[in-house]
């Protein structure tokens, strides 16, 4: 491993619980971890892959199809990369490492035993080595089995890209992240870097779009414009028991599930306009919730800058603006020079980066592990 520490040419990639697809950046970082967004592309999942992946997502799958998937992934995180690179106009020599999230398909981070032995754990999938093979470049990937390991729970790892890229020492930010899932990181001179899941983002908003409108998402927000929200039925999603969970606390598709949602739409306004409006409510309010009881206690919160796909839901947007009122400052990504979908993805190239220079990279203040831990593994070409 290198002494001397260098700009490097980095590439992170991202495919969150939306499954919507690999967000893949292109990044030149500097020792000082500033950095230059070079390039940035998505590959959209195929829907025949998609499917299989909500079939696993769904528990109605195999052993061998999840083998076989693992592989196949990783030659679509090869193909985004080649993509990029080729969009870039840079040759594969140039680039010095990759950085890889991988698609979760499991996330398991209560205390549970076995014998006596804890079965807490996440599983992504994308093999490395195929990245590595295909592309020609180092790839380092599975960040969050090492948290786990130092008892954390291996997430929220943005935490660290976050703190990096947004630390202040005179205004108190919360970078919250609006993918399928919504997670915040609080950073502030008052305490620690922080940081928890809040609950839903997109995924029960995809899912109803979906289900009632046949359509992935509800873009920009235009089927949730259309209704009403059913203040009752909001309350009683809000009864969900995670929302009060105290911190840390990380949640997926494993809780928010096809069947948890078909389970909450038995209940549910019989317009589908009114059920997009109230279920893109549900984001709004635990968001606003969960900085109620376990943000603003501990630290006054100056901005919410805002990323991840719902930043592009100006429906979502009004409903936080309305619950935050004048005190917050709600920006976006886009104020800070970062692309509002490909921050997660930069996040995971500064971890690349850092593992390769064995510099610590999880936050235990933010995944509660027990110590710090220099996340990752590295596949060579
Ligand atoms: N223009 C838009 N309007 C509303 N929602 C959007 C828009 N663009 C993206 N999204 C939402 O963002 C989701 C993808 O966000 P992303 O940050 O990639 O999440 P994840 O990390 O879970 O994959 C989509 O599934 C969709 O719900
Ligand atoms: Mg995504």
């Amino acid at each position: 491993m290198p002494e001397k520490i260098d700009s490097k040419f980095v590439i992170g990639l991202m495919s969150g619980t939306s499954a919507d697809g690999i967000d893949a950046c292109l990044a030149e970082i500097n020792p000082d971890f500033t950095f230059k967004s070079l390039e940035t592309f998505i590959l959209e999942y195929p829907e025949n892959i998609r499917e299989i992946l909500f079939r696993i997502f769904e528990n109605k799958t195999s052993v061998e199809e999840i083998c076989a998937m693992n592989f196949l992934i990783g030659e679509y995180f090869a193909l985004a990369v080649l993509e990029l690179i080729k969009k870039a106009g840079v040759a594969p020599e140039e680039v010095d490492l990759i950085g890889s999230h991988g698609q979760t398909i499991f996330h398991k981070p209560a205390d549970e035993y076995i014998n006596s032995l804890s079965t807490k754990s996440t599983l992504q999938i994308g093999e490395a080595a195929i990245i590595a093979e295909r592309t020609g470049i180092t790839t380092i990937s599975d960040f969050r089995s090492a948290d786990i390991a130092a008892g954390g729970q291996g997430a929220p790892l943005v935490c660290f890209a976050d703190s990096l890229l947004f630390k202040s020492s005179t205004i108190s930010r919360a970078i919250q992240n609006i993918g399928g899932i919504a997670n915040v990181t609080v950073l502030s001179s008052e305490i620690n870097a922080y940081g928890l899941d809040t609950g839903p983002g997109n995924v029960m908003i995809d899912y109803c779009a979906g289900k009632f409108f046949n359509q992935k998402y509800d873009k920009d927000g235009i089927l949730a414009a259309q209704g009403q929200i059913d203040e009752n039925w909001l309350e009683y999603l809000f009864s969900e028991n995670y929302y009060s969970l105290k911190p840390p606390k990380t949640t997926g598709r494993e809780l928010f599930s096809a069947e948890y949602i078909e389970n909450m739409l038995l209940t549910a306004p019989e317009n589908p306009y009114d059920i997009m409006a109230t279920i893109t409510a549900l984001t709004a309010k635990t968001i606003f919730e969960a900085y109620k009881m376990f943000i603003f206690p501990k630290t006054r919160i100056d901005e919410i800058i805002l990323g991840g796909g719902g930043a592009y839901n100006p429906v979502l947007i009004k409903m936080l603006k309305k619950h935050f009122g004048n005190s917050v400052k709600i920006l976006s990504h886009e104020n800070f020079g970062i692309s509002d979908k490909f921050k997660e993805a930069l996040a995971f190239a500064f971890l690349a980066y850092t593992t390769y220079y064995k510099i610590p990279n999880n936050l235990p203040s933010c995944t509660g592990a027990k110590h710090s831990k220099i996340l990752g593994k590295i596949s060579y070409p």
